[in-house]
């Protein structure tokens, strides 16, 4: 969205929904603390329309429609949010002109990286055309040795870069001014700044290419061996080694919802030769949160197929948090027989690799089993220390089954008793799993298969518990300690659910209506302003007992769900165990 939260709040907060909605002919009787009128959305002939100023909210209770002052102009005048905006801005003299300016400002930001991007893709092209030359003869015979096919070179659009100064004077030639190159990390400068370089000579050449395919850095590897083996762009406009992932513009088109994770320019190159196309690669830079965002938007699950080295195993130990902390699911290929997964094709072919692949075992597992050949658990000390390392990894499970059936796993592979996990696993706190950040979890699809929809009673109680938190802050703070969201089972529900759990850990106090812009679709909006709006009183009272009450029920329908989709003896006496959990649950509320 154009602009930022602020505006779009105190646009809101200047534009007095009495006052907006009066404006519209529409005649409003002050009733209590709300005012009654007759719906400009349907035909009626007693006043059903209700408008409240505390709340700064409307709401039909003939045919339902509500929202805030967005909701209504934009219904009422039938535009978009953003003339609504305009619309409401200008009826209070606001001035949206600096965020104006910021659009224009991003607009020559963009004109600057499609000149990057051009500069780029014209070196990218150079690269190929060099590698297809007579001076690239060497390069190819590399890549021959190497066994890397011309399709696969046209693909990746790899290339070379022969002696330095080629690609400078190809460049200069074409009218580009040497200090652009020099930002683009194509060109260096001479110390006593009299002579250009080009930073890639002697070199084959890997293009880093983004989702879009834009050409965003270069890779140059040595032909042969020497130092640094490989030597990447530099920080530029255009290239955040944060966020690049080597072979994404290629992985994308495959319509597969996992994708392989490798750590090299060749593992990506070897794998997609081998058949095997949804590969990328993070480039030697440890995997962050950028990668992930980056990831999200092509998958649900990834691969870590690391070098097998410690580094890799370090690497894949870290970056596993972070992309199951995104709600993906993370599986982990390794092996001891080869040195990376470019090396495991070519000692045992892809069709192994692939089924290698198809068998990965989960994150979780790879966790455990690197625990265990850290210690020696025949060891009563040593025991103990494991115990409490897995314990660590199975709290950070946020789903109660799943982090059951890893605890059994963690028991069958150490014959540590069921009961000292469990207790070391309570003692976190976490047997069933605060949410640690609003995130939207699949529960496993084949399990939830026959679910049905909740019925009136359960979205009821969704309702009031929304209510509720809403309002007050204490009960908020304790039920988001034992709900999580993967507990709910309605989509625009789990998102307000999410939206106020999110709002719990900053603190912050919830206002309905400018919640409400949270939502983006009218049809949301109507959901949540119907919860803010279903009754007349402001102050809602509640009891400890009533809330325990609402959040059992909300937790009895999940279980249920698994339990329609258990088939086997074994998962529904875990589901049972769970349900025991529960039920003893019971959430005090202090009120201090
Ligand atoms: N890397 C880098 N700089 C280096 C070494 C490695 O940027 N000096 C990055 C590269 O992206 C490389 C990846 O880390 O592809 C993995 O490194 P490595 O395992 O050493 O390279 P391989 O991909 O195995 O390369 P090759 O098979 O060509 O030896
Ligand atoms: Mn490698």
């Amino acid at each position: 969205m154009l602009y930022s939260d602020d505006v779009i709040e105190e646009v809101r907060y200047g534009n007095d929904i009495v006052d907006v909605v009066s404006s519209y002919n529409i005649s409003l009787k002050q009733r209590g603390g709300n005012f009654l009128g007759l719906c400009p959305f349907h035909n009626e002939k007693t006043p059903s329309f209700s408008v409240s100023s505390d709340k700064q909210m409307y709401k039909c209770f003939g045919c339902g429609e509500g929202g805030n002052v967005y909701s209504f102009v934009m219904k009422m005048d039938n535009v978009e949010f953003k003339e609504a905006l305009n619309m409401l801005a200008n009826r209070i003299n606001y001035k949206l002109s600096q965020t104006d300016n910021l659009h224009r400002q991003r607009k020559a930001g963009n004109d600057n990286k499609d000149r990057c991007f051009e500069i780029n893709k014209l070196s990218a092209r150079f690269f190929y055309d060099t590698l297809m030359s007579e001076a690239g003869e060497i390069a190819r015979k590399y890549l021959d040795n190497r066994k890397i096919s011309k399709n696969t070179i046209v693909k990746y659009g790899l290339g070379y870069s022969g002696n330095s100064g080629e690609l400078y004077t190809y460049l200069t030639d074409l009218g580009y001014d040497p200090n652009e190159l020099v930002s683009l990390g194509l060109i260096v400068k001479s110390k006593n700044e009299e002579k250009y370089f080009d930073r890639f000579y002697n070199r084959l050449i890997f293009p880093i290419l983004d989702g879009r395919g834009n050409v965003t850095g270069f890779g140059g590897r040595i032909i042969g061996s020497g130092e640094p083996k490989y030597l990447n762009s530099k920080e530029t406009p255009v290239f955040d080694k944060s966020k690049n992932l080597y072979g994404i513009n290629i992985a994308r088109r495959n319509r597969n919802r996992e994708l392989i994770l490798v750590e090299g320019y060749m593992d990506v190159v070897a794998l997609y030769q081998g058949g095997i196309e949804n590969v990328v690669a993070s480039l030697g830079t440890s995997f962050n949160q950028n990668h992930v965002r980056v990831l999200k938007r092509y998958c649900d699950s990834v691969i870590l197929a690391f070098d097998s080295d410690q580094a890799g195993i370090t690497a894949a130990l870290k970056a596993m948090p972070i992309i199951a902390q995104n709600g993906l699911r993370v599986k982990v290929f390794s092996t001891n027989e080869a040195k990376d997964p470019d090396d495991y094709i070519k000692k045992f072919g892809k069709d192994k690799l692939k089924e290698q692949f198809s068998n990965a075992k989960s994150g979780i597992t790879f966790q455990i089993e690197c625990l265990l050949k850290k210690y020696d658990i025949k060891k009563p000390d040593e025991s103990v220390m494991f115990t409490t390392d897995a314990v660590k990894i199975l709290s950070e499970i946020d789903s109660s089954i799943e982090q059951d059936v890893y605890l059994r796993q963690v028991v069958d592979l150490t014959g540590i008793s069921d009961f000292a996990i469990r207790t070391e696993l309570a003692k976190t706190g976490k047997t069933l799993s605060p949410p640690v950040k609003p995130r939207r979890i699949k529960p496993p699809t084949e399990v939830l298969m026959s679910a049905s929809k909740p019925n009136k009673a359960v979205t009821e109680a969704y309702k009031r518990l929304i209510m509720i938190m809403a309002y007050e802050p204490q009960v908020r703070n304790e039920v988001s300690k034992y709900l999580s969201i993967d507990e709910i089972h309605v989509d625009i529900y789990r998102d307000i659910f999410s939206n106020i759990f999110e709002l719990c850990f900053k603190n912050e106090q919830i206002y309905p209506a400018e919640f409400l812009n949270r939502f983006e679709t009218p049809e949301d909006q109507k959901v949540v302003a119907n919860i803010f709006l279903s009754n007349d009183d402001i102050y809602i009272s509640t009891t400890e007992k009533e809330v325990n009450g609402l959040v059992k029920k909300i937790k009895d329908y999940h279980i249920n769900q698994y339990m329609v989709g258990a088939n086997d003896d074994e998962s529904l006496k875990n589901l049972e165990n769970m349900r025991k959990t529960f039920v003893d649950l019971y959430i005090k509320i202090s009120d201090g």
